[in-house]
């Protein structure tokens, strides 16, 4: 005779080996991580950030101090952001692959000083453009779609040259993966270069702190017209599906915490191709003010937020977060330094 659901009993026992494998999956490992960085046009400067606390701007003079210890605890793949000052900015972005770049001259150094080190770019034109915007306006600021795409490659292309392993594209322009793709294969890159598009971007607040850490506000306006709004599921997957169909090698969602649900849709729709998840600043600094504040203490809200990331299918987190998970994973003593929502 069945045993009817409700009188189904399970098994109470609690052990460590029971619990992982009731978390399969969910595990973070070093590969699991990637570091946003952010590389400041002042060659010797470590300059910190006050909306993002304990994250800073580095110099390429002074970047190698910083990373290198990362490294040797396992670190595995990096995010460049470059920021520049006001007088360097212009309506065209022109500073985005200029010579004289903190990102370009930065790819070979990072090369040369960390050959494992996967080196991916952020590629946006609001870092270097006066109006702050992600593309080319027109005279009426309007977005200018065909020359923003032709710009955005031709900016990606400059990384891709430098010898960055991955390009993404954070500006949510229509037809700028199939532009990049095509740019990169005239250039004969595209075996050696991956374009992670950031497909999922949703217009958000909670990339507060990164505004202000990149200088990359808009100076007017705001970006609804081209990032997601927040309560759009089939959009996005819209959004995912063209990008895809453009060629892109890796996929990317973000905000990741508010978030969880498009994460598991992108991941059930593209099993096959390695989703990014992307734990921007304004959730940095939320766990950070929540743990000093007394809320919860850091090491396991964050575990259990990024465990959350992965349990909805990302592969890998961007997080600002990841120095301070591979110093916890050295402190632990397994052999395989994993970390899931029980350990301690
Ligand atoms: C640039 C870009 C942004 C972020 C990454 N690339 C800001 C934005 O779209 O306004 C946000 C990252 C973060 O908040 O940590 N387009």
């Amino acid at each position: 005779m069945d045993i009817a659901p409700e009188n189904v009993l399970h098994s109470k026992i609690f052990n460590d080996t029971l619990r992982k494998w009731q978390c399969s999956n969910t595990e973070l490992s070093p590969h699991n991580l990637m570091l946003p960085l952010f590389i400041s046009e002042s060659d010797d400067a470590i300059e910190e950030i006050s909306s993002l606390p304990e994250v800073c701007r580095f110099g390429v003079n002074r970047i190698r101090e910083f990373l290198e210890p990362i490294v040797k605890l396992g670190l595995q793949s990096v995010l460049l952001f470059g920021v520049t000052n006001k007088s360097k900015k212009d309506e065209i972005a022109s500073f985005a692959d200029a010579p004289e770049n903190p990102v370009i001259r930065v790819i070979p150094l990072l090369k040369t000083w960390f050959p494992n080190l996967t080196v991916a770019c952020d590629v946006c034109l609001c870092p270097y453009a006066s109006h702050g915007h992600c593309g080319i306006l027109t005279a009426d600021n309007i977005i200018e779609p065909k020359a923003s795409r032709k710009r955005l490659a031709e900016v990606a292309c400059s990384y891709a040259k430098a010898g960055a392993d991955i390009i993404a594209p954070s500006d949510m322009m229509d037809g700028r993966i199939k532009e990049i793709k095509s740019q990169l294969a005239e250039l004969g890159l595209i075996s050696r270069v991956c374009v992670l598009s950031y497909s999922a971007k949703f217009q958000s607040n909670f990339y507060g702190p990164f505004r202000d850490a990149a200088d990359s506000g808009a100076k007017f306006g705001d970006r609804r017209c081209y990032q997601l709004p927040c309560g759009s599921k089939g959009l996005a997957l819209s959004a995912v599906k063209r990008d895809v169909r453009e060629g892109c090698d890796l996929l990317m969602v973000k905000p990741a915490m508010p978030y969880l649900d498009i994460i598991k849709q992108t991941k059930e729709e593209y099993p096959e191709i390695p989703l990014f998840a992307y734990q921007v600043s304004g959730e940095y600094a939320m766990l950070y003010h929540g743990a000093k504040s007394g809320v919860f203490e850091l090491k396991s809200a964050l575990k259990e937020s990024l465990t959350g990331i992965r349990r909805a299918g990302a592969d890998c987190i961007i997080t600002y977060y990841s120095p301070k998970i591979l110093k916890w994973f050295q402190k632990m003593p397994q052999i395989f330094k994993t970390l899931s929502a029980d350990d301690e």
